[in-house]
């Protein structure tokens, strides 16, 4: 066989989505990354190097809806059970994990409810079962949370979020410390065509650059926001961890650099009045993203989570009137004047 320069087929390695492989790993406290096509292609990856038919895994009950429907309604035709459970839940956490299960695989703070699983407890729960334990830290990225250093095996990331920051791309990336596990991520990327193409990969290097300096802003931003939220009277609960009325403020403080960027919150007139919300804001935009440089507002029960069955996201506290906030780089007073004169419109 010939010496190749490490680089002969851009669906098993390319230069450029290699260096920002090897930026993720470093801002992880890694050294093995692989990225992909999108974030549900990293799960897919995950899935397949890692279950066969018969297997188990057990899931965070509040997850991504789209992690939701790959279990559910493409997983389990090929015999793979997922069990959701609420992860924040110590009691129910150790229940499910008495059943064998393959992997546990928690998203926290979860989208968009934002409940929040201890890492370091629901890690050391799933190796003494005998479970890998997979983070997706789309939410907070490493600048915010460190799952690594609190006992998980796996990183998962929708780089399309707030890693690559500017709403340019999608993408997604494994990232382990472990030999084998990469081996088996690198193959069943190749097997199955899931690589993230050179143009994304370069465009979200250029993204991380101000990772740390824009998670920075996004939570002073939500932070004044959640506030401005609190009291204002068209608004009737308010969901955010750096609040002190948030139920886990205390673990969010501990396993958290800040609250992060999401915000969920209710509006007085429930659905009818969140759908006013949305079509009055001017400078918030309405869509499924979240992490971008502007402030995205959504619905999670109507878009991100509507092939969540109704049960299940009544039992993840995703209630029909329920908002979500991704809060943006603006200038705060901008934002908050946008929301003041939309909930003005919600009465
Ligand atoms: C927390 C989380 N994980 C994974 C995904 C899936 O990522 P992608 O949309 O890049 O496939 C999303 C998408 O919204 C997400 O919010």
């Amino acid at each position: 066989m010939g010496h190749d320069k490490g680089f002969t087929y851009s669906r098993s390695h390319n230069p450029t989505v290699s260096a920002l492989e090897a930026r993720l790993a470093a801002l992880e406290g890694a050294e093995l990354c692989t990225c992909y096509g999108t974030g549900l292609a990293a799960t897919t990856a995950l899935c397949l190097a890692l279950l066969s038919a018969g297997d188990r895994v057990v899931v965070s009950q509040a997850v991504y809806g789209g992690t939701v429907r790959l279990f559910r309604q493409v997983f389990a035709n090929f015999r793979v059970d997922a069990q959701f459970v609420d992860t924040s839940d110590e009691e129910a956490l150790a229940q499910a994990l008495r059943t064998p299960a393959r992997f546990l695989f928690i998203e926290t703070p979860a989208n968009p409810t934002l409940n929040i699983t201890d890492i370091q407890l629901a890690s050391r729960l799933a190796r003494a079962a005998g479970a890998l334990s997979v983070v997706d830290n789309t939410l907070l990225t490493p600048a915010l949370q460190r799952p690594f250093e609190l006992g998980a095996d796996v990183i998962l990331h929708s780089t399309t979020k707030f890693i690559e920051g500017h709403n340019a791309t999608i993408g997604g990336a494994l990232i382990t410390r472990d030999a084998e596990l990469h081996e088996r991520f690198l193959f069943a990327r190749n097997a199955i065509g899931a690589i993230q193409s050179p143009f994304p990969a370069w465009l979200t290097l250029q993204g991380i650059k101000t990772l740390p300096l824009r998670m920075a802003r996004h939570s002073q931003n939500a932070i004044r926001i959640a506030q401005f939220l609190t009291d204002h009277d068209r608004v009737t609960k308010v969901i955010y961890p750096g609040l002190q009325s948030f139920p886990q403020f205390e673990l969010a403080q501990r396993q958290q650099k800040t609250g992060g960027a999401i915000i969920a919150f209710e509006v007085a007139g429930g659905v009818e009045a969140g759908i006013r919300l949305m079509n009055s804001v001017r400078l918030c935009a309405l869509a499924e993203n979240l992490g971008a440089a502007e402030t995205l507002i959504t619905h999670p029960a109507s878009m991100t989570h509507a092939d969540v069955p109704a049960p299940q996201r009544q039992a993840a506290g995703i209630t029909e009137g329920l908002v979500r906030l991704s809060v943006g780089l603006e200038d705060p007073a901008d934002l908050i004047r946008d929301l003041d004169q939309a909930l003005s419109n919600t009465k």
